[in-house]
């Protein structure tokens, strides 16, 4: 595939591997790519920044500031140029800064202001690779939704023979024309989903929830993965399974475990999508011990949950778009659009619990999207799938998107 116009950072950290970054280089340049290199310190005692600046025909970049200018290399500048930030090899000691947000450097203060996808290719001794720490640092640096291409088996400098291998220049390479393959507007873009019930517990054995499947959720989160974004999942008790390779996921039970996971996230969306059946409300005290039953009746006191879309709504930015839900059995638009409203919702998708084939558990629903301006989309009957398409084309008429 011709990368053609692709503007490529590319790091090389201090690994025996750095020597790949030369004949990587010279892979994506013959594709088409623009390509700047940054190197760390360690990386010019493994290859000369001459060789890579004659293959990608730019001046190699280390330091912040020019030795021989004194000119300010901007690694804010740099992070917003680039479509795509390769770091090949990865060193374990830049892994642990990513990993960390340590910043000592030009290529680690540029990975920290970068706002395209990142794809990381570690490279190091076998040991290492297996070590608790590196395993942590890799868990956590793909949990900010960078791009592992995993170390590949084989002999090592060290005369071992095992995983750390900086995966082949050709294989990136096509990892790289993958990526830019998926055709779509929400490359590169982030997006939280909240799906299925929640579990309010009574008592150890008790709980109350409702009917969500998860599957209206888990249609979205396969639409947008498709097209490209970084899903990140906050899923209720569900029993359709999730892919951990396709989708980051947290699982909770309770509406305050959903709300903190999903608030956690929040700062670093693009989009939210609130698709989960929370419980509004939740039993006041949870018994200790399993209620015995008596002869007489029981009631149970119930509190206010916290409205996860309402609170988020609150520390929504100018530049993140929220998309809502609406179940209704009675005044379906007009509860639907105070509900866009109160929650600061940029589209809410309406659905009944009384239309045939329409919401919980269904493989269809029926839904009428509603955007703040007063344009909606009517679906009719069809699968959640082509429900989840829907909601993405409603998402790219959203003026903010525009
Ligand atoms: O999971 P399925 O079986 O596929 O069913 C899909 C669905 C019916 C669950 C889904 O299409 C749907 O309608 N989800 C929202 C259900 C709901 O809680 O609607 P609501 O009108 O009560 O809530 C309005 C909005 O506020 C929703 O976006 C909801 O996620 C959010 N909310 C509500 C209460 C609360 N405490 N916190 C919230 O974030």
């Amino acid at each position: 595939m011709n990368l053609q116009g692709k503007r490529i950072l590319l790091g090389v950290t201090g690994s025996i591997a750095a020597y790949k970054s030369a004949h990587l280089t010279r892979l994506l340049i013959k594709s088409g790519a623009e390509v700047q290199i940054i190197m760390s310190a360690s990386a010019l005692d493994f290859i000369t920044p001459l060789t890579l600046a004659t293959l990608s025909k730019r001046l190699v970049l280390s330091d912040f500031f020019d030795t021989k200018t004194g000119a300010w290399n901007n690694h804010v500048e740099l992070g917003l140029w680039a479509d795509l930030f390769i770091v090949a090899p990865l060193s374990a000691n830049t892994l642990a800064k990513f990993a960390n947000g340590h910043c000592d450097n030009l290529l680690s203060a540029t990975y920290l202001s970068a706002r395209c996808p990142v794809m990381l290719a570690p490279a190091m001794d076998l040991d290492m690779y297996q070590h608790p720490a590196v395993r942590e640092n890799l868990r956590k640096v793909q949990s900010f939704g960078n791009i592992l291409l995993d170390a590949e088996s084989g002999e090592l400098a060290s005369g071992l023979s095992g995983q750390g291998r900086m995966m082949e220049p050709e294989h990136i390479l096509s990892q790289v024309e993958k990526f830019f393959s998926i055709k779509s507007d929400f490359l590169g873009k982030k997006v939280l989903i909240t799906l299925g019930p929640t579990q309010e517990p009574i008592d150890p054995v008790r709980y109350i929830s409702n009917h969500s499947s998860g599957k209206m959720g888990l249609a979205i989160a396969n639409a947008f993965k498709s097209s490209g974004a970084e899903v990140f999942l906050v899923s209720g008790p569900i029993s359709i399974p999730l892919d951990p390779e396709a989708f980051h996921q947290t699982r909770v039970e309770s509406a305050t475990e959903m709300f903190e996971a999903a608030r956690n996230l929040h700062y670093m969306m693009d989009f939210c999508v609130f698709a989960a059946a929370v419980a509004d409300y939740a039993p006041a005290e949870i018994a200790k011990e399993k209620i015995k039953k008596s002869e007489s009746e029981m009631s149970i006191l119930l509190k206010k949950n916290v409205d996860i879309a309402f609170e988020l709504g609150k520390l929504k930015k100018q530049e993140q778009i929220h998309i809502g839900f609406a179940l209704e059995t009675e005044k379906e638009e007009l509860h639907a659009k105070a509900k866009l409203d109160k929650k600061n919702f940029d589209l809410i998708v309406l659905n009944s619990a009384n239309e045939v084939g329409a919401g919980f558990q269904h493989d269809t629903n029926r839904v009428k999207i509603f955007h703040r301006d007063g344009r909606f989309a009517d679906s009719g009957l069809i699968s959640k799938v082509k429900v989840a398409e829907l909601i993405l084309e409603e998402i790219k008429k959203v003026p903010v998107w525009i």
